[in-house]
């Protein structure tokens, strides 16, 4: 069976029988996921790969759960493209990374807009995470529930919650999560953690804090948006993922793509783009704490990269036309070889949804 893998990638891309997921879980990591978007059924090859369990064994709404979205004015919820996503998830057997709840982006105005005070803002925050993960309860197996709360100097971004909170706010937001869902994990992410110590220093800051406040947090995740020529080597992000683990806490890469920023790209640029996407793939491998992979977005036709970074794209690891690319088959190469070599994160967990948030090992200590 591991012959014919690696025989098929061996062979080239377009016969390519090897699967992330299932290759994943046999490296021991509870999933390989992606990102997905209700419109994602526009494109019909797109959708068969990402519906397809043996390739992407989770997901995370890429705008879906975001509080635009689910709350879009005060104490209306709204949960309909949402549930399409993790109904999806659960026809598939699928675990879902639920995203986001405290975030300064994406927030409707009458949040980012209003005046609030110490109490008022508390409660507006304790309202919708309450509401939001009692809507999913039982159905994710993590929730980002602070994303992105640092500027890259370390220093907490100004942004409304810390405005009219301070920094207590990051407790209380996983104290609120805690008793709205006590099975899911919950998780500190956020993006440049893998490039600037000082921004990863930053979020070990929050970690204490939310630690020393006594609110559960369970793991750190690295958005891992990375740019060729720029990704730290395999050893430097093993590092990083390590300060997390050394404070209780399990590590995952939450939306992780590798643009290129001079296109069209071109052969060196494509190989450079499958080492970087190894190196990362690598490094959690290398992290018995790392729980798993989610790419944002797996084809080139999909990313959100040349929108947000205009001039900069193809970061994906299946091309515009839904073919794997150099990279797909490196990092399918990469956990072929790492079959066996650590032992399952939780082979039950990853089969039905209900077992998944109730996972047998990695009990975190904080
Ligand atoms: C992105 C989405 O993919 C885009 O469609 C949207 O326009 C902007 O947000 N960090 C995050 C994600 O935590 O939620 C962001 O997703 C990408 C950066």
């Amino acid at each position: 069976m591991k012959i014919e893998i690696l025989a098929s990638i061996l062979t080239g891309p377009l016969l390519v029988v090897a699967q992330l997921h299932a290759l994943a879980k046999d490296a021991g990591l509870l999933y390989f996921g992606t990102a997905v978007s209700p419109s994602d059924s526009s494109d019909q090859p797109y959708y068969r790969l990402s519906n397809d369990i043996k390739n992407f064994g989770q997901y995370t709404p890429d705008n879906a759960q975001k509080w635009d979205a689910t709350e879009p004015s005060r104490g209306r919820f709204s949960y309909g493209q949402a549930d399409a996503i993790v109904n999806r998830a659960i026809s598939n057997k699928m675990l879902m990374r639920c995203h986001t709840l405290v975030w300064y982006s994406q927030l409707p105005s009458w949040v980012s807009s209003g005046s609030w005070t110490k109490d008022t803002m508390t409660s507006v925050m304790q309202t919708h995470i309450s509401n939001v993960m009692g809507h999913f309860k039982g159905k994710c197996y993590a929730w980002d529930v602070v994303n992105e709360a640092l500027e890259d100097d370390g220093t907490y971004r100004n942004n409304p919650f810390m405005k009219a909170i301070g920094d207590s706010h990051f407790a209380l937001a996983f104290k609120f999560a805690a008793a709205a869902d006590p099975e899911a994990k919950l998780y500190y992410n956020d993006y440049n953690l893998e490039y600037f110590p000082v921004k990863a220093d930053g979020a070990v800051r929050i970690v204490k804090l939310v630690q020393a406040a006594g609110a559960p947090i369970h793991g750190v995740g690295l958005q891992a948006h990375m740019t060729i020529g720029r990704t730290p080597s395999r050893e430097n992000l093993t590092w990083t993922l390590n300060k997390y683990v050394a404070l209780g806490l399990d590590v995952a890469y939450t939306e992780l793509d590798v643009r290129i920023k001079n296109l069209p790209s071109n052969a060196t640029g494509i190989q450079m783009q499958a080492k970087e996407y190894v190196d990362m793939v690598g490094s959690c491998l290398d992290v018995p704490r790392c729980v798993g992979i989610t790419v944002w977005g797996f084809g080139d036709a999909h990313s959100w990269i040349p929108q947000t970074f205009p001039g900069a794209g193809e970061a994906c690891l299946f091309d515009k036309n839904s073919k794997p690319k150099p990279a797909f088959s490196s990092v399918s190469a990469l956990l072929a070889s790492a079959s066996g070599k650590r032992p399952p994160w939780n082979t039950a967990a990853s089969t039905t949804l209900a077992t998944a948030v109730k996972p047998a090992v990695a009990t975190p200590t904080a």
